[in-house]
């Protein structure tokens, strides 16, 4: 049992988790290779990880884990008023590494079945009983992802160095900026050493951005990564690719552990001892 069970056993429903939304504006950039190496990644460190498939037309999250579900977000749909968090993992499928995946649906014509109200609870009760929620997107702003965008404490936006991924990724940082999620985004420069008349140190000038993470082109590894089902992180975790996912997983972990520990609001008795020290230092 990971460290943070006992953390909300006192309040079924409340928020434990920390929701990672990967997105993109345009399709094949790698967000479902990063978030499924990522989740993977994450569960190395003994914490509970949640992977929901949100994109609802063409997920391939199932595919890229090898996994064959018997459920997926459709299902919960009958009974979402009634499921709590118990009932819930009953339709979520565990991958050998650990990671608990609630799969998009099997046909595209299924996805009108995942209204946002549904989104909203799966979303919910996932993130009451994981450390992490991993939400894989479809590509652009489509309602649905901006729905998660909106939910989530980390926005990650994919780009690679193709002339239109840039252009496009621009345009998706401006919008994301107008909406008041800028200090949500980190950008994420996926397949950083192709070769490209972009290089990739010029750009978080292009896109105007302090931050970027940089994860290494590596066609032979992904690729035969997502044709057999197995994330490159379990199995060729030496390369420059795998160890660039598990850099981002470090430092998500050690960003969650300082901000767990640091106390959130001030004890009585430090807040009395706060104004008493104050009144000491005033009267010298
Ligand atoms: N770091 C990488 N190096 C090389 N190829 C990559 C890398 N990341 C993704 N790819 C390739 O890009 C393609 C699209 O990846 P995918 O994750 O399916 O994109 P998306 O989910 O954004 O549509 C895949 O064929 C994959 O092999
Ligand atoms: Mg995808």
């Amino acid at each position: 049992m990971g460290k943070g069970d006992t953390r909300n056993e006192d309040q079924p429903g409340g928020k434990r988790g920390e929701m990672i939304v990967v997105c993109s504006a345009k399709g094949g950039i790698g967000r479902t290779v990063m978030a499924v190496n990522l989740a993977v990644a994450l569960t190395k460190k003994n914490i509970q990880i949640g992977l929901l498939d949100g994109s609802f037309q063409f997920g391939d999250v199932a595919l890229a884990l090898d996994l064959h579900p018997t459920f997926t977000i459709k299902d919960i749909a009958e009974n979402i008023e009634s499921m709590d968090r118990y009932t819930l993992a009953g339709f979520l499928i565990q991958h050998s590494s650990g990671v608990k995946v609630l799969a998009a649906p099997e046909r595209p014509e299924y996805a009108d079945l995942v209204t946002p109200a549904l989104i909203d609870r799966a979303c919910d009760l996932l993130l009451s009983h994981h450390d992490y929620l991993i939400v894989d997107t479809g590509a652009g702003l489509q309602e649905k992802t901006l729905q998660f965008i909106e939910k989530a404490d980390q926005i990650f936006v994919l780009t690679t160095l193709e002339m239109t991924a840039i252009k496009n990724t621009k345009l998706m940082l401006e919008t994301l900026e107008v909406l008041g999620y800028k200090d949500k985004v980190q950008l994420i420069i996926n397949r950083s050493t192709m070769d490209s008349v972009i290089k990739a140190p010029d750009v978080p000038d292009i896109l105007g951005v302090e931050s970027t993470i940089y994860v290494p082109n590596d066609f032979h590894l992904v690729s035969q990564s997502l044709n057999i089902g197995i994330p490159f992180v379990m199995n060729q975790a030496k390369t420059e690719t795998a160890k660039a996912i598990f850099k981002m997983a470090e430092q998500l972990i050690s960003r969650r552990e300082i901000s767990l520990f640091q106390p959130k609001q001030a004890s009585f008795i430090q807040q009395l001892f706060h104004k008493t020290s104050k009144n000491i230092t005033s009267i010298f």
